[in-house]
C-alpha cells in the first residue's frame, strides 16, 4: 500500500518537474520527491481515493489550509502567499513539520474533498469550437449544455476577451478575464472572426457542483492551483466574480440522467450545443457509455452539436473535436489539439 503511494509520488515529482508549462511546480517536484521516502507524511493519504491523484489531493489539503490563514513558517515557500518565495530544496523540513502539526485537518480534507478543478483557460481552446458551430448554422443563436461544468466558469466564455496574438482577438478586451493563447504553426487557420457567437440560453451539470457564494468551496478551486501560478490564480477570482454576478443553473448529478432536465430549460430554436472538457476522461468506462448513449437520443429529437475538449489514454495532447448532426448520427470532426491549460492550439481542421 505504502510501496505504491510512494512509487505515485515519485512518478508526479518528475511530472511536476516537467517543463516549465503550465503542469510544473519546482516546489510541488521537490515536496514529492521527498514524500516518496517519507512513510510518516505518506500515511496521511493512505484511504484517499485510489482513482484520485493522491499528490494533488494532498498538495490542495495543505495549500487550502495555509489560503484559509494557517500561520506557519511554510508560507514562506508557497509564491500563491509571498512575492518572495523561499526555495523548494530547503521547503522539505518546514512542510513535513506543518503536515504533522495539522494531520487531523489534512486527513478530513483527504477524506472529504476532490480534485476538482475548473480551467477557465481552456474557453480559449473551446471558443473556436462554438465559433465553427455558429458559422455552420448562419450564426444562429446558441444554447449551451456544459457537462461537468464544475463551479461553471466555463459557461461564460462569451463573456471573456481572448488574444490569440497574430491570428486575431475576440471578445470584449475590456472584460476582467482576459485569456492569450499562442497559436502554434499550422497549414489551417484559426476560425476566429472577431465575432463572439451569440449565447441565448445558458446551462451546466456536475456530480458535483461548486457552489459560488461557499467561500471554503472556491478556496479549494484556489487551493488545486499549484503555488507558483498566480497568473492562473487571478484569472480564477476574476472568472469566479463574472460567475456570480451572472448566476447560472448548475444540475447536480450524473449527465446521463440530468441531460432531459438540462435540454427542458433551454430555448428551442437555438442551435443545441453540449460540450465538455476534461470531464469524459475522468468518467470510468460505463459512466462514459451511458453519457453518449444519452447524447445520441437527446440527438434523435433535435439537430446537436457536440464539442469535446479531452486527454484519453494515449493521445500525445489534449484533443478538441467537433461531432456535427448528419442525418441522424453525429459526424466527428478533429479540430485541433491543445495545452491542458488553454495556452497553445495547434488547428488541425480546413473546412467542415
Ligand atoms: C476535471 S473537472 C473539469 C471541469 C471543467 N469542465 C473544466 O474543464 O475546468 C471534471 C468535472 O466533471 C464532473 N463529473 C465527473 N463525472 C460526471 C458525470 N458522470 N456527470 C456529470 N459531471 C461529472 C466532476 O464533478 C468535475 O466537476
Amino acid at each position: 500500500m505504502t510501496d505504491d503511494l510512494a512509487r505515485r509520488f515519485a512518478f508526479h515529482a518528475r511530472i511536476y518537474a516537467g517543463d516549465g508549462g503550465t503542469n510544473s511546480s519546482p516546489l510541488y517536484a521537490a515536496l514529492s520527491a521527498a514524500i516518496a521516502n517519507d512513510p510518516a507524511i505518506l500515511a496521511l493519504v493512505q484511504h484517499a481515493d485510489r482513482h484520485t491523484q493522491v499528490s494533488n489531493l494532498l498538495f490542495a489539503a495543505v495549500h487550502d489550509l495555509l489560503l484559509a490563514g494557517a500561520d506557519h513558517l511554510l508560507r514562506a515557500f508557497y509564491a500563491s502567499l509571498t512575492q518572495n518565495p523561499g526555495l523548494p530544496a530547503e521547503a522539505y523540513p518546514v512542510f513535513r513539520a506543518f503536515c504533522l502539526q495539522h494531520a487531523t485537518a489534512i486527513t478530513e480534507r483527504v477524506a472529504t474533498q476532490r480534485v476538482q478543478t475548473n480551467e477557465v483557460g481552456r474557453c480559449s481552446t473551446l471558443l473556436p469550437a462554438f465559433g465553427l458551430v455558429a458559422q455552420c448554422t448562419d450564426n444562429r443563436p446558441l444554447a449551451l449544455i456544459e457537462i461537468g461544468a464544475s463551479a461553471g466558469l466555463n459557461l461564460h466564455w462569451d463573456r471573456y476577451g481572448y488574444d490569440y496574438g497574430s491570428a486575431g482577438r475576440v471578445g470584449d478586451p475590456a472584460a476582467p478575464v482576459q485569456l492569450v493563447c499562442w497559436v502554434e504553426d499550422s497549414a489551417h487557420r484559426l476560425p476566429i472572426s472577431g465575432v463572439m457567437p451569440m449565447v441565448v440560453g445558458r446551462i451546466g451539470i456536475d456530480l458535483h457542483p461548486i457552489t459560488l457564494d461557499d467561500p471554503a468551496a472556491t478556496r479549494w478551486l484556489q487551493a488545486l492551483i499549484w503555488p507558483e501560478q498566480t497568473d492562473r490564480a487571478r484569472l480564477l477570482e476574476a472568472a469566479l466574480a463574472t460567475a456570480r454576478s451572472h448566476p447560472v443553473t448548475i444540475l447536480a448529478g450524473d449527465a446521463a440522467e440530468r441531460l432531459p432536465d438540462a435540454v427542458a430549460q433551454l430555448p428551442t430554436e437555438a442551435t443545441l450545443c453540449v460540450y465538455h472538457s476534461y470531464t469524459l476522461n475522468q468518467c470510468p468506462p460505463p459512466v462514459r457509455t451511458a453519457i453518449l448513449q444519452a447524447i445520441d437520443t437527446l440527438a434523435q429529437t433535435r439537430p446537436l452539436w457536440r464539442v469535446s475538449l479531452e486527454w484519453f489514454a494515449g493521445q500525445p495532447r489534449p484533443q478538441l473535436e467537433l461531432y456535427a448532426p448528419s442525418n441522424g448520427a453525429a459526424r466527428s470532426i478533429r479540430l485541433a489539439e491543445c495545452e491542458s491549460h488553454g495556452r497553445s492550439i495547434a488547428w488541425q481542421h480546413s473546412d467542415v
